[in-house]
């Protein structure tokens, strides 16, 4: 990817001005996860090192312009930054207009959505932006999918504009998964709607040697099959788009597996014991929330014969313990394999962290939103800037 690098520039003496996401979950004024936090060191303590000055942008949650509310104040995600660092990190309410800043300090500005023109790219905002650095450093790869003042305009007309030590893994690692990879390719999409993941499971199914189907997702395949779902979450109006996928992937000289067995309760409830029941046994008061031991070793299989795993979205209801037996199995499967793996998204990051594995994938995303659209095939906003400049 032709892109200018953080590691190409001396910053000596720079004042450089970092977008990163520190969008992270944030409970009475604490940082509950600040994995996207420590993701972001790196990057900081490469341009502190080479004598630049430092101030960082982010945003956090959705805030609406022009109002500032505490509960999506950066003040938490400072705190943690500065023990990160083991330095003062200033938060700076008012930046827009300048930031008295020395080499070897960092500055983090207050929430960039609370200033108004962001989340619509306001040219003159950005413009702003761009007058407050001599370099500028694209880091927040989970934000690359949002054409905003702070990341695709702000690339558009800073000085210089370059990828961020994070933002290059992300990238380096998804065009290892999706452009290059080492095959087969086995993709994994769980989660519980087929229509959000409609375009991502369609383009998969051109990438892909294997994809599997986990969650809601699964249930709307097993109901394309003409097998009885019963209660369980499902989307009927997109049977026939399952249909078309399953015909496709068979077109392909693929397949989509639907699971052999399921395990099924008669309520939604982590209360509930688990009955393991043949894919074309389900009853109609019963609902389906995990895969069943068949199928777990049919996956396990495919995982282990995979030389490429990109995964988002669990398989079962993992939160209920009864039913997280096919997103741990997965997980582990995962974990023991030799192939490159790649997982994205919140609740895939969740299900990694509580099954314990994250040292076994060989690359986590902090992207959500920005993970699914790069396998997508979607060509990501802040990208594309920084694509531009680098030929300009
Ligand atoms: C995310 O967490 O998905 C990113 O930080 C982007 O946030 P957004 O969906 O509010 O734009
Ligand atoms: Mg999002």
């Amino acid at each position: 990817m032709n892109i200018l690098r953080l590691e190409d520039l001396s910053l000596a003496g720079k004042r450089v001005l970092i977008r990163e996401d520190f969008n992270v979950p944030v409970k009475a004024g604490k940082v509950m996860s600040d994995a996207r936090i420590r993701a972001a060191v790196p990057t900081i303590q490469f341009a502190l090192k080479q004598g630049a000055a430092v101030i960082i942008l982010s945003h956090l949650g959705r805030p609406v312009e022009g109002n500032f509310a505490a509960e999506f104040s950066l003040a938490p995600v400072a705190s943690r930054l500065g023990e990160l660092l083991q330095l003062t990190v200033r938060l700076e309410t008012d930046w827009l207009d300048g930031v008295e800043i020395k080499p070897g300090e960092v500055v983090l500005c207050e929430n960039v959505r609370f200033t108004p023109g962001e989340n619509k790219n306001d040219a003159v905002l950005a413009g702003k932006m761009a007058a407050l650095c001599d370099v500028f450093v694209m880091d927040a790869f989970g934000t690359a999918h949002r054409a905003q003042a702070s990341t695709e305009g702000v690339i558009r007309l800073a000085p210089v504009a370059c990828a961020g030590l994070l933002m290059t893994r992300e990238l380096d690692a998804l065009q290892k998964s999706m452009l290059q990879p080492s095959r087969p390719l086995l993709a994994i999409v769980g989660g519980s709607k087929v229509s959000t993941k409609l375009t991502v499971l369609e383009n998969l199914l051109n990438q892909v040697d294997e994809l599997i189907v986990g969650g809601g997702i699964a249930n709307t395949f097993i109901a394309a099959a003409g097998f009885e779902v019963g209660k369980s979450l499902f989307e009927a109006d997109l049977v026939p788009a399952a249909q078309r996928l399953i015909r496709q992937a068979h077109e392909n000289g693929g397949n989509i597996p639907i699971p052999k067995d399921v395990a099924v309760a008669k309520s939604f409830s982590a209360e509930e014991v688990p009955v393991i029941r043949h894919v074309g046994e389900v009853r109609k008061d019963e609902m389906i929330l995990d895969i069943g031991p068949m199928t777990i070793i049919e996956y396990s299989h495919a995982i282990a014969a995979a030389g490429t795993i990109v995964w988002n979205g669990p398989l079962g209801v993992f939160e209920f313990s009864n039913f997280a037996t096919g997103t741990r199995a997965v997980a582990e499967a995962i974990a023991r394999s030799k192939a490159f793996s790649i997982a994205g998204g919140g609740e895939t990051l969740e299900a990694i962290d509580q099954f314990g594995v994250s040292d076994e994938i060989s690359y986590i995303s902090t992207g959500g939103g920005a993970f699914l659209e790069f396998i997508e095939g979607k060509t990501l906003p802040a990208v594309a800037a920084l694509q531009d400049r680098f030929v300009s």
